[in-house]
């Protein structure tokens, strides 16, 4: 895919403002505050339909009653125009191509992207909670109708925990032990199945992009193991007491984690902060890998990195449409070799947007 241009209107800090685009690198330069996540976040917005940061409410401008964005992109011969309109009365339209979306998962099947955050090795330190959250991303992307899938499980166990509670009526939670068991087991799945996916892709890309003698691998850690549906079955069966006694349902897909692995050790207890950084940046950047053309969209990916790493990076990026920030004086970036200037897309960010 391809995305040509944005129009934001009210959207944090900016007025009105337009933007066209190439289909090579747009690298968005501009000093602290002076607009460059806002912009990425706008371009989130309109191909997840919310925002990585916030509320929606939170991202209309101060001084603003409501936020509009309009974006053209193409994704193989296809145009499309996304317009999202969000206020303060909590009114929210999403359109694509002049038509209302009925939901979000309408965009994401639509647009594949991939999206790396400065803080994105709270992958690797944080709880397990935001690597399911990554992992079902890439689930749902792979296969847009997952996005049912999670949403009935999640039905389903809070159901299944509503009953746990109250009553201890073992043939009522039976219909929701079968629906935990089918559905979690496909997600289960999924999961191991993108996780392995991942996991070379991402080592490629630390050993190739980052030159890395270390060997990256992620690891699902299933809370459940099985090889179908009536053995997931039989193991939420075994919990029943122990899930009675708590009150809530202890094992299932909600309680998964996966782990990165750099030497077959915790990256976690043992990679030194550069490690770490380099290997949440292969991860993130191995979903690109995962569909034909995506669009990259990096946050301040290149700060901290030495400047061989850095062209390896600039390499990598440049097979794909990008959307890349940097704070710095870009001819610092020039003289190291790392841009050519003919090539990218500048665009600078003044203060006042
Ligand atoms: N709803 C809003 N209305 C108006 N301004 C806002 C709103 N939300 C955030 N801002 C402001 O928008 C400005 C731009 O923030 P942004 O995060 O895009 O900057 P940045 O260029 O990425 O900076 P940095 O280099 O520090 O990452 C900030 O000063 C922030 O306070
Ligand atoms: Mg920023």
């Amino acid at each position: 895919m391809k995305i040509k241009s944005i129009y934001v209107e009210n959207f944090r800090g900016y007025k009105q403002r337009f933007f066209e685009f190439k289909d090579k690198m747009n690298l968005i330069v501009g000093n602290n505050a002076s607009g460059k996540t806002s912009l990425l976040e706008a371009l989130y917005f309109c191909m997840c339909g919310k925002s990585f940061k916030s509320r929606d409410i939170d991202a209309i401008n101060f001084d603003s009653f409501y936020f509009k964005l309009e974006m053209l992109a193409e994704v193989g011969d296809t145009e499309y125009n996304v317009f999202c309109y969000v206020d303060k009365a909590l009114d929210k339209r999403i359109m694509i191509n002049d038509k209302k979306i009925k939901k979000l998962s309408e965009l994401i099947s639509t647009f594949k992207f991939v999206f790396f955050e400065p803080d994105a090795t709270e992958l690797i330190k944080h709880q397990p909670k935001l690597r399911r959250r990554f992992l079902d991303m890439e689930v749902t992307k792979l296969y847009p109708y997952m996005t049912k899938v999670y949403s009935e499980y999640h039905r389903a166990l809070l159901s299944r925990n509503a009953f746990l509670k109250s009553y201890d009526k073992k043939d009522i939670i039976d219909v929701y032990d079968m629906q935990i068991s089918q559905l979690g087991f496909l997600i289960f799945q999924k999961r191991q199945e993108v996780i392995n996916k991942l996991s070379i892709e991402a080592q490629k890309i630390f050993s190739l992009v980052f030159e890395n003698k270390s060997m990256l691998e992620l690891k699902y850690m299933p809370s459940i193991i099985a090889s179908n549906d009536k053995e997931y079955y039989k193991e939420i069966k075994k919990n029943i007491d122990k899930d009675l006694s708590f009150g809530y349902t202890t094992k299932g897909v909600h309680r998964d984690d996966f782990e990165i692995l750099i030497d077959k050790k915790p990256a976690i207890n043992f990679a030194s902060e550069g490690q770490i950084k380099l290997a949440a940046i292969s991860v993130v950047l191995a979903t690109s890998l995962l569909y034909p053309e995506p669009v990259l969209i990096l946050d301040d990916v290149f700060s901290e990195l030495d400047s061989f790493k850095r062209k390896n990076l600039v390499k990598f990026i440049s097979q794909y449409q990008s959307f890349v920030t940097s704070a710095e004086d870009l001819s610092v970036l020039e003289r190291e070799g790392i841009l050519e200037f003919g090539s990218a897309n500048l665009i600078f960010l003044e203060r006042s947007m």
